[in-house]
């Protein structure tokens, strides 16, 4: 791959023991083998106020909201895996869409995210895996002009999924989640040609 895709990957999870860190730390494994050059972001180290329009007309665009969006318009790929809650998307996922979408002085409509492409994964203890979910982080970032793959994957029974060591126990998804970085590089990449 002669021209190298940069990909941002996190989890709509800051928990310490997230399964959708562990998900999304596999994709970007995947995207890396595939020629990627992948920033992995934990949300634990970038925490950001609950969006408050007042609080942004008083005090502007806190500093980590800044940086995200930096991180965000340096990357040209999204690799996200979260959890449901109650059938959508995490707070902590929408929140930090809610102030990247939020435009500086000068700055394009949707800066951080038009024309990005994303991956999308999910994983829960429960039966579905959260895909209910993904139907929702799906339409909010193809209403926002980020290309989302057609490919997703939903980890189901995920406290039982999981190696010691982070891989999952299911080759096959194992690989079907490698694949999603991997495609993710490979689309990325032939975009910006
Ligand atoms: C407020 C809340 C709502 C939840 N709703 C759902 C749900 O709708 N579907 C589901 O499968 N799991 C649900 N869960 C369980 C999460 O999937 C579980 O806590 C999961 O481990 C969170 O992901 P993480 O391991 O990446 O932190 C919910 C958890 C919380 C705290």
């Amino acid at each position: 791959m002669s021209y190298t895709p940069r990909i941002l990957a996190f989890a709509g999870s800051a928990r310490k023991d997230s399964f959708n860190k562990r998900v999304v730390q596999i994709a970007a494994n995947g995207a890396r083998t595939a020629g990627a050059d992948v920033t992995y972001l934990d949300f634990r180290d970038l925490p950001l106020p609950l969006y408050d329009q007042d609080l942004e007309a008083k005090q502007g665009i806190p500093e980590n909201a800044l940086k995200l969006k930096d991180l965000m318009k340096s990357h040209q790929g999204l690799l996200i895996a979260s959890p449901e809650y109650n059938s959508s998307v995490t707070p902590l996922l929408k929140n930090a869409i809610d102030w990247a979408s939020r435009p500086v002085e000068g700055e394009p409509p949707l800066a951080a995210f038009a024309d990005k492409v994303a991956g999308i994964m999910s994983a829960s203890p429960g039966g579905l895996g959260g895909l209910r979910g993904l139907v929702h982080l799906r339409s909010i970032l193809s209403n926002i002009r980020v290309l989302v793959l057609p490919e997703q994957v939903a980890v189901m029974k995920a406290h039982e999924a999981f190696n010691p060591n982070g891989t999952l126990k299911d080759p096959q998804q194992q690989q079907t989640v490698e694949q999603i970085g991997a495609k993710l590089a490979m689309v990325v990449a032939k975009l910006n040609v």
